[in-house]
């Protein structure tokens, strides 16, 4: 069984009168440890799409199914859980706790793991923080840090529960370029280390010829598929 599943997805948006189809009887699977890349125009339906693989949304209509879950079938509190055990996410904006020291919101996913010790904890933290170039700026606060730093923390922070499957909605949007090639390089350094799925969302060319495979979206349906062979 593949690792992730989606059964004629749709997602149908209602807002008031007005009905928006977002994702149009989508079908596609990914396996474990893939390394994945949607594109396609603003408004094709790639965070929607990250966002029912996530289970921080259900579909209209069709199966998500995630890691032998069915995404659906699950309340907000086993969708919370199953979250935090399966999935780490880098959101378009961020999503920094203001009061929350760098340090701090790279541990805040692991507080939920209670199996995770004290010392292992430091430890990850420690060196996510190094690999992004952020541990001299451990003690400041999102409020003191640039926003492509926001962004290292963002992904540190994404990696340190060691998920099976990580959803980055345009992870390098407000990167330089030697920023965004080191991040991505921390990525395929975890999807060789542990299996680590990578799902990721973006505009930017060069970062879409890092992927392996490649889905172009077009009106919520995948138009183009492009697989690279590894060498
Ligand atoms: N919460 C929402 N309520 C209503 N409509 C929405 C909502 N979220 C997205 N949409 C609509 O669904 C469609 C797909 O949006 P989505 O955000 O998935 O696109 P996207 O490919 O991520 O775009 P971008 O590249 O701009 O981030 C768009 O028409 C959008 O306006
Ligand atoms: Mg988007």
């Amino acid at each position: 069984m593949s690792l992730i599943q989606i059964e004629n997805v749709s997602k149908v948006y209602q807002t008031g009168e007005v009905s928006v189809t977002a994702l149009n009887s989508l079908s596609v699977t990914i396996e474990q440890s893939a390394f994945v890349s949607f594109i396609g125009p603003s408004g094709s339906g790639k965070s929607t799409l990250l966002n029912l693989i996530g289970s921080l949304d259900k579909p209209t209509e069709g199966k998500v199914i995630v890691n032998g879950v069915e995404i659906a079938t699950l309340n907000r509190t086993q969708s919370a859980a199953f979250r935090g055990s399966t999935i780490g996410f880098v959101f378009q904006n961020f999503n920094m706790i203001p009061v929350l020291t760098v340090y701090e919101n790279v541990e805040y996913p692991l507080l939920m793991l209670r199996h995770i010790a004290i010392n292992e904890r430091r430890d990850r933290i420690f060196t996510l923080l190094d690999k992004v170039g952020m541990l001299d700026q451990k003690n400041k606060y999102p409020n003191q840090i640039s926003g492509g730093q926001k962004q290292r923390v963002a992904v540190a922070r994404a990696l340190v529960t060691n998920p099976k499957i990580v959803l980055a909605d345009e992870p390098t949007a407000n990167l330089d370029h030697k920023t965004a090639f080191k991040v991505i390089s921390i990525m395929h350094e975890m999807q060789k280390e542990f299996g680590t799925t990578f799902i990721f969302s973006t505009h930017d060319p060069k970062i879409v010829d890092e992927a392996e495979i490649i889905y172009t979206l077009e009106d919520g349906a995948i138009v183009n598929q492009e697989i690279k062979t590894k060498n």
